[in-house]
């Protein structure tokens, strides 16, 4: 693996002056260096400013969510083309907050996935496992059902533009994230489950581990080859933890 990603999830915090403070921070705070990538995803109303403070920048831009339309009566959403025009690279989809509190489906997942590809959005695609599903023994059946329910009717050459998101749910915001022993094993999975169904190169897939990554945790779970960076979502709240993150992601590479 040539390089690490690394991925802010900002969710609902920020107002648009405090997202200028935050991107200014980090913009300062941060050495960039070609091994990794660093991408945040701030509410959709700081998206512009945030991308007019990133251009000179080699940080990408991610919307945190996008419905699957180009346009139409679709009260409070955003489309693929919006996004794009405002220099979004990336959109998370089926973030488990998507899932759980609105209720968002596997098939409306898979439909977002294939409106962001059509219009050249990359996305990250996130799954994982409830604890009650990890504790009877089903993780690996929920995350390969997942994963084909997500990614159905998607050609071998789209899934290049698609990150994978390994988040399980009890990870994520509960300040206990997975042991890297049980992230690489699930990551595995997926690994071989893609490569499988869609006869895709291993070291063509990018799979990020999410749920309670900190400055503290980072670095071990790096260790890990079948860990490829990160989806940071408390952490990413603050520059200097943030930072620290994005450093140990270049570490060894
Ligand atoms: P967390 O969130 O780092 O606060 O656990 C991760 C995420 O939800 O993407």
């Amino acid at each position: 693996m040539s390089k690490r990603f690394i991925v802010g999830n900002w969710k609902m915090h920020n107002t648009i002056s405090q997202a200028e403070t935050l991107i200014r921070d980090i913009l300062s705070d941060y050495q960039p260096n070609p091994s990794v990538e660093l991408a945040v995803a701030p509410p959709y109303v700081a998206l512009p400013s945030v991308a007019r403070l990133l251009a000179s920048s080699t940080m990408t831009l991610a919307a945190q969510n996008v419905y699957a339309k180009d346009e139409g009566a679709y009260t409070g959403e955003v489309s693929p083309p919006m996004l794009k025009e405002l220099g979004c690279q990336y959109v998370i989809i089926g973030h488990s907050e998507r899932r759980h509190i609105f209720g968002e489906s596997d098939q409306n997942i898979n439909e977002k996935i294939h409106a962001a590809l059509h219009h050249g959005l990359h996305p990250i695609f996130c799954i994982g496992e409830r604890l009650e599903e990890r504790e009877s023994g089903q993780t690996h059946s929920v995350i390969q059902n997942q994963l084909q329910a997500g990614l159905s009717g998607l050609e071998p050459k789209d899934l290049k533009n698609v990150t994978i998101a390994y988040e399980p749910v009890w990870a994520i915001g509960t300040g206990k994230a997975a042991t890297v022993d049980q992230a690489t094993e699930i990551h595995a999975v997926i690994r071989s489950t893609l490569t499988t169904h869609w006869s895709l190169d291993p070291e063509q897939i990018t799979i990020l581990y999410g749920g309670s990554v900190t400055a503290d945790n980072a670095q071990t779970l790096f260790q890990s080859p079948q860990i490829n960076g990160a989806l940071v979502g408390k952490a990413c709240l603050n520059s200097e933890s943030f930072v620290k993150i994005a450093e140990c992601a270049g570490l060894d590479l």
